[in-house]
């Protein structure tokens, strides 16, 4: 059993630390930007927490000031490195953070992560009675209750770049490509690079439609064009782009296939004006949302407006897919 730290009686919030946890995602530099800044702005003293909950657990924690985020806006990444903690898991990985946030004399967190960060967060939060607010930064942007988490319009946009390039080669040589995206669990990114990219056929693990459209598709390919994109998340039914494409030469063996597995350049690149300026609204709501004693919740971002979402209901669903969008693909094909 984990020996229990003596939970501190709550009192006025005087110092904050922000950490960043789970997958990467252009625009958590900007947030981190606007925590340490707006804190300090409000009379805070703000920490920065490295590697995510590991450095709670291993008292990796360091102070923040204005000029130690100056320059990191147009940065992907995160100053504050990031990490998936096995150890927070456990009761005895949570004490060890605690206690160490007791000592510097951290009364409250910001955490910029997913959901699986912020499942850690409410735990954590409710165990030692500590107030956390958290910033959806991924990719994916598959989050409950918010209609944009930082780092999806960078990656859009890195992946429109990369289709655009593709779609010059598939064109020379008369080929399909089948472009793998990343969303082990969420097809949003896909979809609407997809639609960015008017690719032939969209496959996602929240629907069927694209494997029809791709069905079409393949038995009028001669009569229509002679190059096409097949835009894959990572994580749809048949297994990836590979599976799916070798599936593909197996039924159509005349047909010129190749995959391109976009990977890890989706999670990097300097955040677009979308997402420094929303990052920037998200780290300065956390702040203000502790100093107005919120705890558990997270930042949205619903209808061009801040939100603030309980994380009991943003860590027990994912958001569903946009059917507008899945009709809008249906609507352009052209078979
Ligand atoms: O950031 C979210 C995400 O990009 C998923 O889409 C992807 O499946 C996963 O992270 C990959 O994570 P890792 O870098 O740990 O392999």
């Amino acid at each position: 059993m984990a020996e229990i730290p003596n939970i501190k009686k709550r009192g006025e919030i005087k110092r904050i630390g922000v950490l960043t946890s789970g997958g990467d995602a252009p625009g958590m530099n900007p947030a981190i930007r606007a925590v340490t800044r707006s804190g300090i702005h409000k009379g805070l003293e703000v920490f920065g927490v490295m590697n995510g909950y590991q450095g709670m657990i291993e008292g990796n924690i360091v102070p923040l000031t204005s000029d130690d985020v100056s320059g990191i806006l147009q940065k992907g990444g995160t100053i504050l490195k990031t990490a998936r903690s096995k150890d927070f898991r456990t009761e005895e990985g949570r004490a060890k953070a605690y206690k160490n946030l007791m000592k510097l004399e951290i009364d409250a967190l910001v955490v910029i992560g997913g959901d699986g960060s912020f499942m850690g967060a409410s735990i954590f939060s409710k165990e030692y009675d500590i107030p956390v607010v958290g910033i959806p930064g991924t990719i994916d942007n598959d989050m409950y209750g918010t209609e944009y988490t930082l780092g999806y319009d960078t990656a859009m946009n890195t992946v429109i770049d990369a289709v655009d390039k593709i779609k010059d080669t598939a064109s020379s040589h008369g080929r399909i490509f089948f472009v793998e995206v990343m969303g082990r669990e969420a097809g949003l990114l896909a979809l609407s690079s997809g639609i960015a990219c008017g690719a032939e056929a969209i496959i996602i693990p929240e629907a069927d439609e694209g494997d029809k459209d791709l069905q079409k598709y393949l038995k009028n390919y001669k009569k229509k064009k002679n190059s096409g994109i097949v835009m894959v998340a990572e994580g749809d039914k048949a297994g990836g782009a590979l599976k799916l494409a070798e599936r593909v030469t197996s039924d159509y063996p005349d047909l010129d296939v190749r995959v391109s597995i976009l990977g890890h350049m989706q999670r990097g690149g300097n955040p677009t004006g979308t997402d420094r300026v929303i990052a920037t609204q998200m780290g300065v709501a956390a702040v203000e949302a502790l100093l107005d004693d919120q705890k558990s919740i997270m930042i949205g971002y619903v209808n061009s407006k801040i939100t603030h979402v309980p994380f009991n209901k943003t860590v027990k669903a994912n958001r569903p897919i946009d059917h507008d969008l899945l009709d809008i693909q249906k609507a352009l094909n052209k078979w």
